[in-house]
């Protein structure tokens, strides 16, 4: 049984007060989850954060990593970096900033090395684009996409990460994919996993769905069999709505 985990994605929102601040407010409203539930805040956050966070289960995350130790990478941080500051998971590949930052397949691929190795849990973004489902180009895209960031790692560290699945056309766009289709999609990114790491690892990997999750659909996503839980951006930055999408099964 793979326990859920739900992720809050604050992307560039909210600094080290707000921060703090929605913490406070969230932590009596999951201290009952059953999902494992993560916050994927601003890295000038982490700290605050680390601090709003004391005696919650609630995790701490960042929102993206540099793949090198230390050195001149002007504006980047290090695993090491967030996991001093308090982060024990980090978001690599999120398609914005594959769209507007250039990360790409290879470089999503050297962060996720560098986050395993660093001792932080990669939550991995795949997924497509509205013109590439209607090519029917999805499965073959989020396979690639898939295998590639998790290229090097053995397999017992593949089955400690987490993907996430975010259709892009989903994405801050209140539309969703339907139940049917996350999951179908997520069914092919595990069969990927099996046929390359075999089955003691996918059945263990969790795949999360993202886009436009929210208290009104969650339940529906979270009754497919594939979905193992849920990346989520806008709804995440309420405690009253972030709390309802982690006390789905309530
Ligand atoms: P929304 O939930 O705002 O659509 O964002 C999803 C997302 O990108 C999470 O990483």
């Amino acid at each position: 049984m793979r326990v859920p985990v739900i992720a809050g994605n604050w992307k560039m929102n909210k600094g080290p007060k707000e921060a703090a601040a929605l913490i406070n407010e969230l932590k009596p409203l999951v201290k009952d989850a059953e999902a494992t539930v993560v916050v994927c805040v601003p890295a000038v956050d982490l700290h605050a954060a680390k601090q709003a966070l004391r005696g919650s289960k609630i995790k701490l995350g960042a929102q993206n990593v540099h793949y090198k130790e230390s050195g001149a990478y002007t504006g980047e941080l290090s695993a090491g970096m967030l996991r001093e500051a308090g982060a024990e998971y980090v978001i690599i590949g999120h398609s914005e900033r594959r769209q507007y930052f250039g990360e790409t397949d290879e470089t999503v691929n050297l962060r996720v090395k560098a986050a395993v190795q660093g001792g932080l849990i990669p939550i991995i973004c795949v997924g497509e684009k509205r013109e590439q489902r209607e090519a029917g180009y999805t499965d073959t895209l989020v396979t690639y996409q898939t295998l590639i960031a998790l290229t090097g790692l053995t397999g017992d560290e593949v089955s400690k990460t987490i993907i996430a699945y975010e259709p892009v056309w989903a994405i801050g766009t209140g539309l969703t994919a339907t139940d049917e289709q996350a999951n179908e999609t997520i069914a092919v990114i595990r069969e990927a996993i099996r046929a390359k790491y075999g089955k003691r690892v996918s059945n263990k990997v969790r795949i999360q769905y993202g886009g436009s999750m929210n208290p009104k659909n969650v339940k529906g996503l979270m009754a497919q069999p594939e979905i193992d839980g849920g990346l989520i951006g806008v709804a995440s930055l309420k405690a009253a709505d972030f709390s309802q999408v982690v006390n789905y099964s309530k």
